[in-house]
């Protein structure tokens, strides 16, 4: 594996997280992995991932800030070898745009029995980033030593 795209929708939330902690791994460990994220949704090109997003990550000593949104193109799907999709909806919409099956999991499939990463932007305050980044966390280091 030499290269891994995180994608929720708008890649302001939950794609950030995986993103950060997956190139914090390599960083790391010194692995030659090239780790990108992005989303399916355009709403939110050029934008820092979300205040609690940041806020969490920081809280465990990973830097997002620094990251913009862009939306998935044609090229990500003959550029990256793993298409991780955050969701259910996400994977359903990847498909939809052409990315070929062998190269699409879910996050869930590594360490949370296939579940969705579910969106905490929409509800749950701060407690819903803490939970998802626990999910997001587990999931992505299991991909990785994987
Ligand atoms: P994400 O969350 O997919 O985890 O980045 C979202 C944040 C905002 C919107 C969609 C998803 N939005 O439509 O504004």
């Amino acid at each position: 594996m030499k290269s891994i795209l995180f994608v929720c929708l708008g890649n302001i939330c939950r794609s950030p997280l995986a993103h950060g902690i997956a190139q914090d791994y390599v960083d790391k460990n010194g692995l030659d992995i090239k780790i990108d994220s992005c989303g399916t949704g355009s709403w939110h090109v050029g934008e820092t991932p979300c205040e609690n997003s940041i806020k969490v990550g920081n809280l465990h000593g990973v830097d997002i800030s620094k990251q913009r949104a862009r939306q998935i193109t044609q090229k990500d799907f003959e550029e990256f070898d793993v298409v991780i999709g955050l969701d259910d909806s996400n994977i359903s919409n990847l498909l939809k745009l052409g990315c070929p099956q062998s190269k699409l999991k879910k996050l869930g499939f590594y360490g949370y029995e296939n579940q969705d990463t579910p969106d905490p932007y929409f509800f749950d305050g701060f407690d819903g980033f803490e939970k998802v980044y626990e999910m997001i966390e587990v999931c992505t280091l299991n991909l990785l030593k994987s």
